[in-house]
């Protein structure tokens, strides 16, 4: 991680719809005010409950949807007024790896045309035979054989298939990859391998990787800098191990206590369901659900600021009064299919041999 920043928003807003005098439809405040730094060669996570913004946030990050308020700059050049060879240079840079790698592969295409074809964009003058060379390369990189290219998509396994996805990602050279739930539809052991393959490649090549997850051991486990958003906002960011080692925010808190086996703090659960966007609380948006909510939290809005460290920033008026709600995260036993993940986490980043079940079951 060399600390430089590749990606930064500034006060984001989205909201889907429209609301006035002639038209009272309600508005979705998808994201709300959002900013945030990704440094060069990082892997950040942004963790939060379904429906909290994370994919919106994600779409905005890679100008697939315009803001409603806002800025975002990649590598220094505002995104929203790319246009021409701008657009194609940031359509180059910044690629996307989908949650669902079946739906995002034409099952019509080949696995060497599907990889080829984002070269065929991004480099259109490279003669046919360097192509594919260049698509074997690829197929190595991410794991699979070269002979592979002659194969569907259906003629692979879920975790074959997200290689795939993730070739065609690195097909253009990107220098960020922003991964929006890329594992979370493969069977456990199976993450382990695609979440090392990822970590391989951002070492390696020195990628950005911008993750979103809904598992908290995977974020842990990968990330260098996580952000908690909540209800279309930050609620807590700061480098991984703080923020899961010492959470200040009560919805991080919360967040943590509901891993089964963690030792938590009766204060830590949050109660509830989380609210509509189309509704937020005033004040703190979560204070329908805090523990520890007083007055203020229903009528003042927090913003994030530097909790005992600059680098771990809350937004909560009373963190300070608030422990930390989650005593000793990570070493408290945990369920036998995380203990199983992290068994093999540790093995490949030990260098240990790991059984993969992919490869037992993989067609030949
Ligand atoms: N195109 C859209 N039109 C209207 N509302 C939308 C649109 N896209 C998203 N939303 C709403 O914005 C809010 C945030 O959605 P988003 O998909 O960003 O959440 P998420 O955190 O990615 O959730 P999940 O974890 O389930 O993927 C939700 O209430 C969602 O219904
Ligand atoms: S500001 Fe108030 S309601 Fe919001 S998280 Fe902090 S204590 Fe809870
Ligand atoms: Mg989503």
């Amino acid at each position: 991680m060399t600390g430089d920043v590749i990606l930064e928003a500034r006060n984001l807003v989205k909201h889907f719809g429209q609301s006035g005098w002639l038209n009272r439809n309600p508005v979705v405040q998808a994201v709300d005010d959002v900013s945030l730094e990704i440094r060069r060669g990082e892997t950040f996570a942004i963790v939060g409950e379904s429906g909290c913004g994370k994919s919106t946030l994600a779409r905005l990050l890679m100008r697939l949807i315009q803001p409603t308020s806002g800025e975002v700059q990649f590598d220094g050049a505002p995104v929203s007024q790319a246009a021409g060879p701008a657009l194609q240079d940031l359509r180059r840079d910044m690629q996307f790896i989908f949650q669902d790698p079946f739906s995002s592969l034409n099952p019509r295409m080949t696995v060497g045309k599907l990889v080829a074809e984002p070269l065929e964009v991004h480099a259109p003058d490279l003669p046919a035979a360097e192509r594919q060379t260049k698509v074997a390369h690829l197929l190595r990189q991410v794991g699979l054989q070269p002979d592979h290219a002659g194969r569907y998509p259906h003629e692979f396994s879920g975790g074959q298939r997200q290689r795939i996805g993730i070739a065609r990602a690195l097909a253009s050279g990107p220098k960020l990859i922003i991964g929006d739930e890329p594992v979370s539809a493969l069977d456990v052991s199976v993450q382990a391998q695609v979440i090392n393959l990822l970590g391989d490649l951002s070492r390696d090549l020195g990628l950005t990787l911008v993750i979103i997850a809904h598992d908290l051991g995977v974020i842990r486990h990968m990330s260098d800098r996580v952000a908690v958003m909540y209800l279309g906002r930050i609620v807590e960011s700061g480098p991984t191990e703080q923020v899961f080692g010492a959470p200040r925010h009560p919805y991080t808190q919360a967040l943590l206590a509901s891993i089964p086996g963690n030792k938590v703090d009766q204060t830590a659960h949050a109660t509830g369901e989380m609210p509509s966007p189309l509704a937020p609380p005033s004040g703190c948006r979560f204070h329908t659900r805090c523990p520890h909510a007083r007055a203020d939290c229903t009528t003042d809005q927090p913003k994030l600021k530097a909790a005992g460290h600059a680098a771990h920033q809350v937004a909560c008026h009373h963190w300070q009064r608030i422990g930390k709600g989650v005593k000793a995260p990570g070493t408290a036993p945990r369920r036998p299919e995380a203990e199983a993940r992290f068994e093999l986490y540790r093995a490949a980043s030990e260098g240990g041999i790991v059984t993969h079940k992919e490869n037992l079951t993989e067609r030949s």
